[in-house]
């Protein structure tokens, strides 16, 4: 996928919080550690280095919500991990998108952590960062 492609996704998906731009995507993807999978209906931002994995992001246009895309592509992106050597995986998630955590308990992640006040929200209070870890077994 393009940034551009990325950034067009990302925006109709994120309505909480500010959409990564095509530029800060092509940043991001100048990195050697950073892998992207999926296409515009969903996809999947990761990072892998020294055995760990971390998802940076990942989205499903809001047409294509609720088919299970996002469910299929996490066990995508854990596989590519593995292969290339990540044994556990984390992300961080707003404490207030229960979607999102629905979705990784799902996958068997579990909490290991709190950053407070970490999300900025354009017109609510800042939201706490709920940090969480799965074994890729
Ligand atoms: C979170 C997101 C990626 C889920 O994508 P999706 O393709 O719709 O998810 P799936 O259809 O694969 O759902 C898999 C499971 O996740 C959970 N889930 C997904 N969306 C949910 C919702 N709106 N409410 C509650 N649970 C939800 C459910 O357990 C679901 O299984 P089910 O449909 O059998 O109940 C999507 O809602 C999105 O892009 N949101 C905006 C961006 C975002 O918040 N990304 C994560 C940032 S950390």
């Amino acid at each position: 996928m393009t940034p551009q492609e990325l950034a067009h996704t990302h925006t109709a998906a994120f309505t909480q919080s500010r959409p990564w731009t095509e530029s800060e995507f092509a940043d991001l993807l100048t990195n050697r550690f950073t892998h992207v999978i999926g296409n515009a209906d969903c996809f999947a931002l990761f990072q892998v280095t020294a055995g760990e994995a971390e998802l940076l992001t990942i989205a499903t246009h809001p047409n294509s919500q609720r088919q299970g895309l996002a469910l299929r592509l996490m066990q995508d992106w854990h596989a590519k991990a593995k292969a290339l050597g990540a044994t556990r995986a984390f992300l961080d998630v707003a404490a207030d998108n229960h979607p999102a955590i629905a979705l990784y308990q799902r996958c068997g992640y579990t909490t290991c952590g709190l950053r407070k006040g970490y999300y900025l929200r354009e017109k609510a209070e800042k939201i706490d960062a709920v940090v969480m870890i799965c074994a890729l077994t």
